[in-house]
């Protein structure tokens, strides 16, 4: 049994760079026609001159690989409409963090008051620039997407214009919100359709799932999956593909991030082939994000064949998930 994807898209992506970066972007750039590329490294991305830089890099680690990488800069209040005007041909999107939230996220916003950022939404509603969103508080850890709730709707309700694309989304919470504002969208990983908090820490400690937002309850799971599942087109893949050299995830003070850049495609076509409905993993992989960010990706073909792949127990330094597992999926050809 074979399954065609045309043009998958991972709209949520983090490269990182030298060495690492060498290690992981061929195997985005092996399975997806194009990612949007996430700015926090260190420094973070915030001039075109270095985002073009980044650019180049990533492109010559994807080697011969067809890949597209659609870059994001690291959202700052302080950015003139002149500069987004003048960066606008080269991004996708500026990429919002809460300051301290997640890894390499120190220079990120400070406060979410809608004054102190009105500006910068302003300038991007009027280019037409979408707004990515790390939307969790400094709250308890399994209730920090859904604080964020009420910061999402005042930037929807206030910037009617301004496209929100809520990344990786963990709650039913969040799936609501969806259909309440025309201008809110979301990214879904992989990991969060397929795991919760008990297979992180319900049994012995699993650090290769741990990540930020955490995983949260099975009914979380359900309205991601159902959402997911459904082709809506409100929702997009983004992986979250986070990688961390081992000696950063097996210790004491682990890194968060699930490295599935490898996996992703064949584990979702078997997600949707268990639910019956691989007929909208196609919108789910690529149409919608397309529609969204307003292009037309690489052109690509990605052709899936139900014949066992073996996962790897590593990539260099780098863990995937679901190390060492058979896989009912593989990729057959890519043209
Ligand atoms: O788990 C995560 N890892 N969540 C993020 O938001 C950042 C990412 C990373 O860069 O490692
Ligand atoms: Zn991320």
């Amino acid at each position: 049994m074979y399954f065609t994807l045309q043009s998958p898209l991972d709209m949520h992506l983090h490269l990182r760079d030298e060495m690492m970066l060498y290690q992981v972007a061929v195997h985005s750039a092996k399975s997806f026609a194009g990612g949007l590329v996430m700015p926090n490294l260190v420094p973070p991305v915030t001039s075109i001159e270095t985002l073009l830089a980044y650019k180049e890099r990533i492109l010559t680690a994807c080697g011969n690989e067809k890949f597209e990488p659609l870059m994001s800069l690291f959202f700052r209040n302080d950015y003139s409409y002149e500069f987004l005007q003048k960066a606008k041909p080269y991004i996708y999107a500026l990429k919002l963090y809460p300051s301290g939230i997640t890894t390499n996220s120190e220079g990120g916003v400070n406060s979410m008051d809608i004054e102190n950022l009105r500006a910068t939404f302003e300038a991007m509603s009027e280019l037409e620039i979408p707004l990515c969103v790390h939307g969790e508080t400094n709250g308890f850890v399994m209730d920090r997407e859904a604080e964020f709730g009420s910061i999402y709707e005042q930037f929807a309700s206030n910037f009617p214009k301004l496209k929100i694309i809520m990344e990786h989304i963990t709650t039913k919470h969040s799936v609501d919100l969806l259909s309440r504002y025309e201008n809110l969208y979301a990214t879904i990983t992989l990991h969060h359709l397929l795991i919760t908090l008990d297979d992180v820490i319900g049994g012995a400690m699993q650090p290769h799932l741990f990540c930020k937002p955490i995983a949260k309850r099975p009914e979380d799971r359900e309205a991601l999956l159902h959402v997911a599942l459904s082709g809506d087109s409100k929702v997009m893949f983004g992986s979250d593909s986070a990688p961390h050299p081992l000696h950063k995830k097996e210790c004491c003070g682990c890194a968060a991030g699930v490295f599935s850049a490898p996996i992703a495609l064949q584990v979702l076509v078997e997600l949707f082939e268990k639910h019956n409905k691989l007929e909208n993993l196609q919108a789910f992989i690529s149409n919608n994000a397309r529609v969204i960010y307003n292009f037309i990706p690489l052109a690509k073909e990605v052709i899936l064949e139900k014949k066992p792949f073996l996962v790897p127990n590593n990539y260099g330094d780098v863990v995937p998930m679901f190390a060492g597992a058979e896989l009912a999926w593989s990729i057959k050809n890519v043209h």
